[in-house]
């Protein structure tokens, strides 16, 4: 992997005008860490193969499909924000983005999705039988790279936080295709689901280096609100991005049967008509009877979108507010940005 592909992959074409500027400070503020994280890609196909050829080719088909490595570049700048000097930060680095990809090709199946990073799903390609246990290998093996360190505290963190996604997908799978999810409701979904894999990733590095436990608590609540940012982007990004930026289409979510922030906010303020409307996707599971207009209709007229995003921002700052208390330095500057691009990114 080259820069040029590290560059392409925070999208910096697809981010709003006055984000761009950021945008290049943050490709900027990676290159911090461009040998590690292409240690990292190194990893993940050595860890990707087997005797077994389905898994070779499964793992191939998902490393080189992509994806943004946020997990792994976060760890990364957190070690070097304190101090660390040696190459386990990339050992579990990698193990995070095998933790993450094991459960996107779980979620894929759950939500039917077809396309995942511009392509054909695993799920579509394999079925789901040799999906699901691709997924089994994938969390093993993250576990098993995890455990030649032999950090008891690593691994008891990777395991409450893998344990916790599955209850996230769990309690978000029983609440799919209910119109009366609460806002408390949904946020402790996504806790559990995306931030605090994100948590992990910034609290791991404070293991490695002795003396900087001190940093753990800000490191932790910092990933913690950047990885519920994150999420409510990519939620709100269902909402106003186009289907070449996502790599899928618009409106899923609702297509799925799932219920997200914008929609939540807006329905506070719906006509009985309009939840009727918005119940009747989620029950036929896409735009059969009801356009997704009156869907965007009912979210604008309201204002959906800018009061997700309002929630958005509270925890961005937050986030900022975490990283201001840890030492300064061009790795706290580069997490930093990496909140306002967790915030503002169109991919
Ligand atoms: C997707 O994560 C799942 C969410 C938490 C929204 P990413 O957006 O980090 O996925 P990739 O790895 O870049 O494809
Ligand atoms: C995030 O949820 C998936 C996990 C954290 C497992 P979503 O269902 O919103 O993720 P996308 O939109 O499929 O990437
Ligand atoms: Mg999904
Ligand atoms: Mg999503």
């Amino acid at each position: 992997m080259n820069s040029t592909s590290l560059t392409d992959r925070l999208l910096l074409a697809n981010l709003p005008d006055e984000e761009r500027a950021n945008g290049q400070r943050l490709v900027r503020a990676l290159s911090l860490v461009e040998t590690k994280l292409r240690g990292v890609e190194e990893e993940l196909e050595r860890r990707t193969r087997s005797e077994v050829p389905t898994i070779s080719l499964i793992g191939e088909y998902l490393v080189d499909g992509g994806g943004k490595r946020i997990r792994p570049a976060l760890l990364l700048l957190a070690s070097r924000l304190l101090g660390y000097e040696g190459e386990v930060d990339v050992k579990y680095a990698a193990v995070l983005e095998l933790i993450h990809t094991a459960t996107l090709v779980h979620d894929d199946i759950i939500d039917g999705a077809d396309t995942r990073r511009g392509r054909v799903s695993v799920n579509r390609r394999w079925g789901n039988e040799l999906t699901v246990l691709f997924g089994d290998y994938l969390y093993m093996k993250g576990m098993k790279v995890a455990l030649e360190e032999g950090d008891v505290r690593v691994l008891d963190l990777l395991a409450d936080v893998t344990l916790a996604m599955t209850e996230g997908e769990i309690l978000g799978a029983e609440r799919r295709g209910s119109a009366d999810l609460t806002i408390e409701d949904y946020l402790e979904v996504v806790r559990r689901k995306t931030a605090l894999l994100f948590a992990a990733a910034c609290r791991i590095p404070a293991f490695l280096v002795p003396g900087s436990e001190k940093h753990a608590e800000a490191l932790w609540g910092f990933g913690l609100a950047l990885g519920t940012a994150f999420q409510l982007q990519d939620d709100l990004l269902d909402y106003t991005a186009s289907e070449e930026e996502l790599g899928k289409p618009v409106l899923s979510d609702l297509r799925e049967g799932k219920l997200t922030l914008p929609l939540i906010l807006s329905l506070a303020d719906a006509t009985s008509e309009e939840r009727g409307a918005v119940e009747t996707v989620m029950s036929e599971r896409g735009f059969v009877s009801v356009p997704a207009t009156a869907i965007l209709g009912l979210v604008e007229r309201v204002g959906g979108l800018e009061k997700a995003r309002g929630v958005l921002e509270a925890h961005a700052g937050r986030a900022r507010q975490h990283a201001l208390s840890l030492p300064p330095g061009d790795a706290r500057d580069a997490l930093l940005l990496a909140a306002e691009y967790a915030a503002n990114r169109r991919k």
